[in-house]
């Protein structure tokens, strides 16, 4: 049985961490791409990562090139490519430079691996994936975005944080844009299977829900210098896992929703199940009236992103 063929478009922090996690996963094998300017870049960090094999212990065939030949026929695409925000920029300030940008991998996408599963991750989250799905023309279930997965781990982690347990008894649910609107679901957050609510005062909660929002700009804020990698490259490495080893996770991704949610055929963060057809199902959940109202304003909030996006051609 031949391995997974993984692409990853985009070899700057998130794609190369990407790379990094995937080789370690054994997902697959790996083509590192970025633009000519780069030179050799995407080349060499692909033979550093391969010659990490032997030591760590995985096999995988890492590929970096400034083209789409070593790319044809991939299962998966992950789109890294853009530039990533600065302190006071917010991810729709990325809109114009990286619409452009994601248009472009998404055209050559189209041509060399027609049968892939694209994960979008470039900023903003909820247009950029939009934009790839129009230039591919893809099936929707074969083109989604990550954010929720990121988002849903910076939430999982500080609840684990405030209450001194263990990240992995802490299960959660979030909605909605890639954006200072999205939604963590208190309702559907338990921390081994009680729910939270009960462990964590309401305003206290609330404080946390709005950390978590904040939650890229926390790291922007620290780094200076680019946004956070580490974390949006696990949490696309496990839906490239999700896709490669048809797991049928339940993960929230940006899935694109036509009447799921009453959302009118747009990209937003939902719970789906991803296996090797991609976005398998939609789940739609019961929401509170404040979590309907939040999903609700989140919605508008991406839709205002796209007509920008569109706007601007
Ligand atoms: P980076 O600057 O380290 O890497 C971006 C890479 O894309 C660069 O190496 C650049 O040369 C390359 N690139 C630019 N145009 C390209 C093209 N046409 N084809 C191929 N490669 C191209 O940035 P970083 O930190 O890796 O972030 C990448 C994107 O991911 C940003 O838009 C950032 O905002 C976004 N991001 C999204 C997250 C999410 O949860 N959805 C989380 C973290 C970052
Ligand atoms: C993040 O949430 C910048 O979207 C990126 O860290």
């Amino acid at each position: 049985m031949r391995r997974a063929k993984i692409t990853i478009v985009g070899a700057g922090n998130v794609g190369a961490t990407t790379a990094h996690w995937c080789a370690s996963m054994e997902l697959g094998d790996i083509v590192l791409v970025d633009i000519p300017q780069t030179g050799d870049m995407p080349k060499g960090k692909a033979l550093d990562l391969m010659q990490a094999g032997p030591i760590m212990g995985f096999d995988a065939n890492i590929v970096g090139t400034n083209g789409y030949e070593e790319t044809a026929d991939s299962d998966v695409v992950v789109i890294t490519a853009g530039v990533p925000r600065k302190p006071g920029m917010s991810r729709d300030d990325l809109l114009s430079t990286n619409a452009g940008i994601v248009g472009q991998v998404a055209e050559q996408i189209k041509q060399s691996s027609p049968n892939a599963i694209v994960i979008v991750v470039s900023n903003p989250l909820d247009a950029m994936v939009q934009k790839a799905f129009q230039v591919t023309g893809f099936p929707p279930n074969r083109v989604m975005g990550q954010a929720g997965v990121l988002d849903t781990a910076r939430y999982r982690t500080f609840i684990a944080m405030e209450l001194g347990v263990s990240v992995e008894d802490v299960s959660a649910m979030l909605l909605g844009g890639h954006g200072d609107s999205m939604v963590p679901v208190a309702s559907c957050t338990s921390v081994g299977g009680i729910p939270v609510t009960q462990l964590i005062p309401k305003d206290r909660l609330d404080q946390i829900i709005q950390r978590t929002r904040m939650g890229g700009a926390e790291i922007v804020n620290l780094l200076k210098t680019g946004s956070a990698y580490y974390a949006p490259a696990a949490a696309t490495a496990q839906m490239v896992e999700a896709i490669v080893k048809d797991k049928k996770r339940v993960l929230p991704c940006a899935a694109y929703c036509d009447k799921e949610y009453g959302v009118g055929g747009y990209y937003v963060g939902v719970p789906v199940v991803l296996g090797s057809n991609g976005v398998e199902r939609i789940l739609e959940i019961e929401l509170t009236d404040e979590e309907r109202a939040a999903f609700a304003n989140s919605v508008e909030a991406v839709k205002k992103l796209v007509a920008r996006m569109n706007e601007l051609g």
